[in-house]
């Protein structure tokens, strides 16, 4: 099968998740590739940064998906770029896992819907990205269940492996008993600041430990990637030469060839 459906995935907060979900969406299309993005957090950065909006009260969120509601070709939005599709969230979504207590297969309930989508748009989807919350809540175990593969973004900041022991656990967790296929893509250093002693240090350490996983580029802390989502654009069209984009750019391109090397290795 392949290898489509990826979760960007951290339970740690802040680490640039949402920011490599839209910089690699928009990369892909870009490459001609078509992607939905899926806005797996009540936050809904994911959603503002595409240039829609997260406000309350929607129907057409992945919220109304996930509680039944709703087909997820009902909820599917448009953003400005022709190859790239969202799938919206607000802060409803935030109130999912309590009230599906009952539901014991509803952790299956996005893998189920995202195949449903795969299926009917005839492999129109290239890729299917999904922006995971600052957490090992439902949310996470349910895009965990969905995902053929997951790409890790990591701050070269103290303390950034400690809480990957965490995620390590609920991964294998997961793949022995839900999703026997799930596996790490990449991992990618975000917000790396060369002239930091400390980013070295995390890089040396993460590449020491996961070895060939971690990709080469490593995006580097970068104010214009923190002005984009304010613009509701990817900074790859905000300011497509910033260093910011410049990675997400390479980033892109080595998505793309680890997909023809796992390819031709298969
Ligand atoms: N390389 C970078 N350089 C500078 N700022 C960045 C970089 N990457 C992300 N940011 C900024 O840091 C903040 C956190 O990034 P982002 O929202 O992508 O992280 P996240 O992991 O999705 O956060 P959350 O866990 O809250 O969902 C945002 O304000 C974002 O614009
Ligand atoms: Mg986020």
């Amino acid at each position: 099968m392949d290898k489509k459906i990826i979760s960007i995935i951290n339970q740690k907060g802040g680490v640039g998740k949402t920011t490599t979900v839209i910089n690699l969406a928009a990369g892909l299309s870009m490459k001609e590739k078509k992607v939905l993005v899926i806005d797996l957090d009540p936050q809904g950065n994911a959603t503002t940064g595409l240039g829609l909006s997260n406000t309350e009260n929607s129907e057409n969120t992945i919220y109304s998906v996930l509680n039944g509601n709703k087909k997820i070709s009902e909820v599917i939005q448009k953003t400005k770029f022709e190859k790239l599709n969202l799938v919206s969230s607000n802060v409803d979504l935030s109130g999912l896992e309590v009230e599906t207590a009952g539901d014991s297969r509803r952790a299956f309930k996005l893998k189920d819907e995202l195949v449903t989508i795969l299926n009917d748009s005839g492999g129109s989807y290239d890729y299917i990205l999904i922006d995971c919350p600052p957490s090992l809540s439902l949310l996470t175990i349910m895009a965990l269940v969905a995902s053929d593969a997951l790409v890790v973004p990591l701050q070269t900041e103290f303390f950034a492996l400690e809480g990957l022991t965490q995620l390590m656990k609920t991964i294998e967790r997961i793949k022995s008993k839900l999703n026997p296929s799930l596996e790490i893509r990449g991992i990618l250093l975000t917000m790396y600041d060369k002239r930091n002693k400390l980013s070295s240090q995390v890089e040396a350490e993460a590449r020491n430990y996961f070895k060939d996983k971690v990709y080469n580029i490593a995006v580097p802390r970068n104010v214009r990637l923190s002005e984009a989502p304010s613009h509701g654009v990817p900074v790859l069209i905000y300011d497509k030469l910033c260093p910011g984009s410049k990675a997400y750019f390479r980033f892109t391109e080595e998505f793309l060839n680890q997909e023809k090397q796992i390819e031709t290795a298969a």
